[in-house]
């Protein structure tokens, strides 16, 4: 599943949605399929599917190979349950991304009282505990650190056990609330006022990753030779930052009302 191949990353048609390739996810897996076949991959998964879109590839009449995992954002904050139960229970192991709430601008999970409570308890540090959260739920976890120190505190994480009661306190974290937000995601922002599209070097289609919340649309200035840097700082004086891959993210303070 991909965008509108082009010069654009992310191209959005006139209401602001962003416009997909019309390439079927089921003809890309069979593609992948080829890769297994070919020897040329060992297994093959798939990131941010939701349940309906699991279930289509797990249906898929011939289905080749079945996906081997589903990398989905999953921490205290927004657990997972549902999904995680669903692909547990078709075999689809679950990959945890931003377990330790995210790189810079994420949600500093690591304040969080209750985890600081159950690290103390344990002698482990916080982000242990969000780890060790995760591998007691049977999901792989894929914490990031470029600190070579905290790598080595994010593997000592099998000395120790959450209690059944520590996990019941960690799940009762949850809010649902989600970091990485994709662009289709972002159009549900309400918008001040409507604006006219605006063409841009003769195309129809806009870049807006974002409506601020009394803020003003931004509509992102396309430069095929410098497209990031100029989209970045757009970006960011719209109150999104790019996080790793290809998504967007309301910075805080910018997020939509309950
Ligand atoms: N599939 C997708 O759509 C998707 C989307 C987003 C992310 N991901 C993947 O998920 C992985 C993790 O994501 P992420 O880096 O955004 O979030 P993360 O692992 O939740 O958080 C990383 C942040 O935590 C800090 N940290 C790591 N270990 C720590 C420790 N022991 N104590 C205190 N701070 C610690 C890191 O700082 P230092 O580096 O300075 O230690 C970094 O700022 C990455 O491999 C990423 O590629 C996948």
């Amino acid at each position: 599943m991909g965008f509108k191949p082009g010069e654009i990353d992310v191209p959005f048609d006139r209401s602001g949605m962003v416009i997909p390739s019309n390439t079927n996810f089921l003809d890309t897996w069979e593609a992948m399929e080829d890769l297994v076949t070919a020897g040329l991959v060992k297994a093959i998964g798939v990131s941010n599917f939701n349940h309906e879109q699991l279930e289509r590839i797990l249906t898929k009449p011939n289905l080749r190979v079945r996906p081997l995992t589903n990398q989905i954002e999953c921490h205290p904050y927004l657990t997972q349950r549902n999904l995680i139960s669903f692909c547990q229970s078709r075999d689809v192991s679950v990959i945890a991304y931003q377990p330790l709430g995210g790189s810079s601008g994420g949600v500093d999970l690591m304040d969080n009282p209750v985890i600081q409570t159950i690290a103390r308890k344990h002698h482990k540090s916080p982000a242990q505990i969000l780890i060790r959260f995760q591998i007691q739920r049977n999901v792989i976890v894929v914490p990031k650190s470029v600190n070579p120190k905290r790598i080595l505190e994010n593997i000592q994480v099998f000395d120790f056990e959450l209690t059944e009661q520590d996990m019941n306190d960690l799940l009762r974290l949850n809010r649902n609330l989600r970091l990485t937000m994709f662009p289709t995601v972002l159009s549900w922002l309400p918008l001040p006022a409507p604006l006219p599209p605006r063409q841009i070097q003769g195309s129809e289609e806009l870049v807006r990753p974002r409506t601020g919340l009394g803020g003003t649309e931004a509509e992102l200035p396309r430069n095929p030779q410098k497209q990031r840097g100029p989209r970045s700082k757009e970006a960011s004086r719209a109150g999104l930052r790019k996080s790793t891959g290809t998504v967007w993210q309301v910075l805080p303070g910018t997020e939509r009302p309950a």
